[in-house]
């Protein structure tokens, strides 16, 4: 068995009149008229609790397309003992074995389900068919191919072995069960985060976001399809404090996979940190966090404001700024500013917004009333600040959908609040800086306005300023970007992730992250 070198899923583009256009409208309208039933999936069980909860499209949020059953801490005890149940099959199975299950899961979306993935990520999501696409088919079918091609690599990885000596390497899952937490944003995220762990043998509890619970549910019902034995991994609907109580105070707790928010990720590091005592290992803590992502234009820009633009639009509104990555702050100097302004201004007038069953919309729906709440807020922040104007968008509309307009907000304070808070919504702060002022200062500020270090974009056509920006903000972004948006990472090209209060950057869809999840054992023979 060879697993084959991965390379990059492509995406379809549906173009009016395609076959796959008119596939994905059916599937779209078959799913918004039906009404699933959604179990959660505990061992060999689909479990129905009664306990049943709406499931609602973000942009239709009145329109009901289906109903979960949600789970209490015995269905978190459960999940826990059948992942330990599952374990020592699970971890003795040939690792080409387990891997090939993925590697199945991959082509499924590929083929027979790209539609359905698609969908249902369209219509429980709000994103646009080529948002979702790329999230839900490409990056997620990336993942599963790429980190199988990783696990070839690491495990042939061997030691020096010097005469009459046998020295190896094993790499062993880890001791216990490993939690994965997965937001709402991407099902991509929903597929790697489980599926990374228990590719490298181990078994896992998986709480997803409740607004990602549509998606996640196929994406379980795949991975069944495509072989992965019961109890393996482990789909449950409860609260958060819940999930918490049982997993982190169980011995057995190896390891979390997590992406989220900055506050909830500090919140469980200090409860694994008050129960190190119970663990029989050091749990393995991998997370990706917030985000506070720049981009910061040099004089010499002058020539790019077209795709500084689009740089913003893409960088700041696809998937409604509900990217962790997404652009949120920008620096741009004076020399340049009013030319760029025009070309933006100009640009956000072709951009629609609306329901995305109407594949002309760019902006769907941000995801749930909470978030439009805050992000509302902040745009209210600014309406009533002397510091800040609104010179695109603003405006709301939560009355069908919870809608949102992109919306560009002018500061003359660089530490506005909506220069230095994450939004998650799609609003992006603009600062003009005096084109006299010493490009090292300016590089000093974007360093350091936020707390986080995820994405980050610099444009410029002078090397010596591009390689000063390089080397000055070596620690305030991951995922770097010279001349192009801060989004969009692809798996396998650029891995993602960031450190301060973005995350751990052990770098999703990466060789890194995969070696999170092992416990690796050297053994010398003599012979
Ligand atoms: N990986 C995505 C990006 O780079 C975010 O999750 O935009």
């Amino acid at each position: 068995f060879n697993v084959p070198p991965a390379k990059n899923e492509p995406v379809v583009d549906y173009s009016p009149g395609t076959p796959e256009r008119e596939a994905l409208q059916k599937k779209y309208k078959e799913l918004y008229n039906g009404h699933i039933e959604v179990p959660m999936y505990i061992g060999s069980e689909e479990v129905k609790t009664g306990d049943t909860h709406e499931l609602t499209p973000p942009h239709d949020h009145k329109h009901v397309i289906g109903k979960y059953h949600r789970g209490n801490k015995e269905h978190v005890q459960k999940a826990v003992d059948s992942a330990l149940a599952a374990k020592s099959k699970w971890e003795r199975m040939s690792w080409e074995h387990r891997v090939s299950i993925f590697l199945k899961a991959a082509d499924l979306i590929s083929g027979p389900y790209r539609a359905e993935m698609n969908a249902a990520t369209m219509l429980a999501q709000s994103k646009n068919a080529y948002q979702s696409e790329i999230d839900a088919v490409a990056e997620i079918i990336d993942f599963l191919r790429f980190n199988a091609d990783y696990m070839t690599q690491l495990y042939r990885e061997q030691p020096y072995s010097p005469k009459d000596t046998w020295n190896r390497m094993e790499f062993r899952p880890l001791e216990g069960f490993v939690f994965a937490i997965t937001p709402f944003n991407f099902t991509a995220i929903a597929g790697n985060l489980p599926s990374a762990p228990a590719m490298a043998g181990n078994t896992v509890v998986w709480k997803p976001a409740d607004s990602q619970i549509y998606s996640a549910q196929l994406v379980m019902r795949i991975f069944k399809e495509a072989g992965l034995p019961d109890g393996v991994i482990n789909l449950i609907y409860v609260d958060g404090p819940d999930a918490g109580d049982v997993v982190f105070d169980h011995e057995d707790f190896a390891g979390l996979h997590f992406t989220g928010s900055t506050k909830v990720f500090k919140h469980l590091w200090k409860t694994i940190g008050s129960n190190i005592d119970k663990y029989k290992s050091y749990p393995r803590i991998v997370g990706e966090t917030g985000g506070k992502d720049f981009i910061v234009a040099h004089p010499s820009a002058e020539t790019q404001t077209q795709a500084i633009a689009t740089a913003i639009i893409r960088g700041a509104f696809e998937f409604q700024g509900q990217k962790c990555s997404a652009a949120s702050r920008c620096y741009f100097p004076s020399n340049f500013w009013p030319q760029l302004k025009d070309e933006l201004l100009n640009d956000m007038k072709t951009l629609k917004i609306g329901a995305p069953d109407d594949f002309s919309n760019f902006i769907n729906a941000v995801i749930d009333r909470p978030a439009f709440d805050k992000i509302s807020g902040y745009i209210d922040k600014a309406k009533e600040s002397k510091d800040a104007e609104i010179i695109a968008g603003g405006n709301y509309d939560d009355s069908k959908g919870y809608f949102i307009e992109p919306t560009v907000i002018l500061t003359t304070d660089p530490h506005f609040v909506t220069m230095e808070e994450e939004i998650f919504g799609p609003v992006v702060t603009i600062y003009v800086y005096d084109e006299k002022e010493k490009w090292s200062d300016v590089l000093k500020m974007v360093d350091e306005t936020s707390p986080y270090a995820l994405t980050g974009a610099v444009f410029s056509q002078d090397r010596y300023a591009i390689q000063e920006a390089t080397e000055a903000l070596t620690h305030s972004a991951g995922n770097f970007y010279i001349n192009d948006k801060p989004t969009g990472s692809v798996v396998g090209q650029q891995p993602f992730g960031g450190a301060r209060g973005s995350g751990t950057n052990d770098k999703a869809g990466a060789k890194l992250n995969m070696l999170r999840w092992m416990s690796a054992r050297s053994i010398k023979e003599n012979f």
